[in-house]
C-alpha cells in the first residue's frame, strides 16, 4: 500500500500537520510524504504550458515534467495537509494540484468529459481554521477533482476549527478530531 502524503503546511508548529501525522499513524502502508514548501514547483506560464502540451501530444508522459503527475497517479491512497487560508488553501497547494492534473496521467477526456486514471480509492484532506469554516472553496474543489477528474471515489475530510477564536481550547478542539481519526481507523 503506497500512501502519497502531500503536505502544504507552512507553519513549524502547525496543528495541521499534527492532525495529518496523527491520521497517519492509523493508516497501513509505505508513506512517501511531499514537502510542498521545500518542493520548486512552478505555476504553469505560456513556455511551460506550451512544454507540457508538446509532451501530452507526444504522449511522452515518462518525461521528468510530470514525475509528481505519475506520483499521484500510482499512489494507493493519498493524505493531505492544508490549513485554512483565505477561504481556501495556500496557493503552494494549487500549484501542486496544476501540476498533477494531467490529461494522460491522473485523468483522460472522453468525448469530452474527464474519467480518472488514479489507482487512489480514497483521498483524506486534513484541514484546521482560526475561525470557522463557513464556506469551505479547499475541501471541496479538492473533493471535487478527486472524484471528477481523479476518479478517486471516496473522499474524507477531518477538521478542526476556531482554533484561533480568543480563549478558545485548542488542545480539546484538536483531540477532538483525533477521536474522530480514532474512530475511523480502529487506533
Ligand atoms: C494567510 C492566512 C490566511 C488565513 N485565512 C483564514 C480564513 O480565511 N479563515 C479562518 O478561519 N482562518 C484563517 N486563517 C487562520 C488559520 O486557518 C489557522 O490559524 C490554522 O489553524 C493554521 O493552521 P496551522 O496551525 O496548520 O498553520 C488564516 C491564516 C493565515 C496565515
Amino acid at each position: 500500500m503506497k500512501i502519497l502524503f502531500i503536505n502544504a503546511c507552512v507553519r513549524t508548529e502547525s496543528r495541521t500537520l499534527e492532525l495529518a501525522q496523527y491520521l497517519l499513524s492509523g493508516l497501513d502502508g509505505e508513506i512517501t510524504k511531499i514537502d510542498l514548501e521545500k518542493e520548486d514547483i512552478l505555476p504553469l506560464k505560456e513556455k511551460t504550458l506550451e512544454k507540457r502540451e508538446q509532451l501530452v501530444r507526444a504522449q511522452k508522459f515518462d518525461d521528468t515534467f510530470f514525475h509528481y503527475a505519475r506520483e499521484f497517479a500510482e499512489a494507493d491512497e493519498i493524505v493531505m495537509a492544508a490549513p485554512y487560508w483565505d477561504l481556501s488553501f495556500p496557493s503552494l497547494l494549487k500549484i501542486y494540484l496544476e501540476a498533477v492534473t494531467v490529461s494522460g496521467v491522473t485523468f483522460q477526456y472522453d468525448a469530452g468529459v474527464p474519467k480518472g486514471m488514479c489507482h487512489a480509492k480514497r483521498l483524506f484532506y486534513v484541514t484546521t481554521a482560526g475561525g470557522p469554516i463557513f464556506a469551505d472553496f479547499g475541501y471541496s474543489y479538492v473533493k471535487t477533482l478527486a472524484e471528477n477528474f481523479y476518479g478517486i471515489g471516496e473522499t474524507i475530510c477531518f477538521k478542526a476549527e476556531n482554533l484561533d477564536v480568543e480563549g478558545a481550547d485548542v488542545a480539546a478542539l484538536i483531540g477532538k478530531t483525533k477521536k474522530e481519526m480514532e474512530l475511523f481507523c480502529g487506533l
